[in-house]
């Protein structure tokens, strides 16, 4: 019998670059609430966001990626033809094919890199995180770029004030290769598909129906418009029980934290940087007080300027936190994703 060749990959990882993109244009709560019945003081006191950022029309998710996995990969002093393999976090590409990770890793120059994206919404780039320390250490790839990427204003309701002012668009890579030391803990993870919608991102099947069902049983056809689709009629919101979402993850999280902390062998007095999904700023207040994390332990508050951008939230809050002097590189940092799915993922890392 012949023995199938397999392969086998270094013991240990780490991240080795980080990079962060923010699009230019700036929407202050006071230009928001232009558009919703709101105030920049309930915005601020109910979820701590104070401005957020918005891209072009014409740019795209593939965009704001590319310009974040560069300067990642500059950080990491790597060129394309190092990348291996490039993972887009996302749930705002507005395509289910192609996915978005293989145009951008055809335009950062890889030779024909393994690509693909994962749905896992603000737990995404941890799970890329996660898939990517696996790959590296199975031996499947030296350098796996993970890019965490939203442009959540296309699927934002002006309509609706209970989320309208919440998200923002932005992107965040790191780049993780090998290591002689342990930089990335063992990743803590899962899922709760009761949960499932309290965020959802879909157009209204009932609203659907009964906008075509009468004229026609062959959805999605208009009969006034044959050449139009349910997308150009319904394009897809993201709606959010905001209220349940808040209990659960201000009561759900903080043990999920500790439980990758235990994973990871070290306690809350070990780290230096705490970098939870920038959901809310009270979300964040409440988890840092249930783990009792020391004084010394800086943390990470970019919703302040970026708003939630779910996949990119904890890369964007990493290269701020760096940028700012903050953090330093070899800080031990806590990261934590978690929401629509729901999903959650966690690993304890060693900062570039
Ligand atoms: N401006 C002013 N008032 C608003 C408002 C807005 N933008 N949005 C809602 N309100 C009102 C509501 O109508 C409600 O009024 P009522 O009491 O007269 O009915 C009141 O404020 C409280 O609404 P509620 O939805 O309970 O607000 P909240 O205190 O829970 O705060 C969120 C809303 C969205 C900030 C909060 O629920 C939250 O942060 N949820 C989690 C969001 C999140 O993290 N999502 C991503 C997870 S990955």
């Amino acid at each position: 019998m012949v023995l199938l060749r397999t392969l086998r990959g270094p013991a240990y990882t780490r991240i080795l670059g980080i990079g962060d993109y923010r699009p230019a244009r700036i929407i202050s709560n006071e230009e928001l609430c232009r558009h919703i019945d709101s105030t920049d003081e309930w915005i601020q006191d109910r979820s701590g966001i104070q401005q957020r950022r918005q891209a072009t029309p014409d740019e795209s998710v593939v965009d704001m990626g590319t310009q974040a996995a560069r300067a990642a990969m500059t950080y990491a002093d790597l060129t394309g033809s190092d990348i291996d393999a490039v993972i887009c976090a996302t749930i705002t590409h507005p395509y289910q094919t192609p996915a978005a990770a293989p145009m951008i890793a055809e335009r950062l120059g890889t030779k024909n890199a393994a690509a693909f994206d994962l749905s896992a919404a603000c737990a995404g780039y941890c799970y890329g995180v996660a898939v990517a320390d696996d790959m590296v250490r199975s031996g499947r790839a030296e350098h796996v770029l993970v890019v965490g990427v939203e442009k959540l204003s296309d699927y934002r309701d002006l309509g609706d004030r209970g989320t309208a002012f919440i998200f923002g668009d932005g992107a965040g890579a790191a780049v993780i290769g090998p290591s002689a030391t342990p930089g990335i803990s063992a990743t803590t993870w899962g899922s709760d598909g009761s949960g499932s919608a309290m965020i959802s991102q879909s157009v209204s099947w009932t609203e659907a129906q009964e906008r075509y069902a009468p004229a026609s049983l062959d959805m999605p056809g208009d009969p006034a418009r044959p050449d139009a689709t349910v997308t150009d009629s319904l394009w897809p919101f993201i709606d959010m029980q905001g209220p349940s979402v808040f209990r659960w993850a201000a009561t759900a999280v903080a043990p999920l934290c500790e439980r990758a902390l235990a994973a990871a062998g070290v306690t809350a007095q070990d780290i230096q940087v705490f970098i939870p999904h920038q959901a809310n700023t009270r979300i964040v207040d409440t988890l840092v007080k249930k783990l009792r994390l020391p004084d010394h332990v800086v943390i990470a508050d970019d919703i302040t300027d970026m708003a939630n951008t779910s996949a990119a939230s904890i890369p964007l809050a990493t290269a701020a936190l760096l940028r700012s002097g903050r953090a330093h590189p070899g800080d031990l940092a806590l990261q934590i994703g978690f929401g629509a799915g729901l999903t959650w993922a966690a690993q304890v890392v060693q900062l570039p």
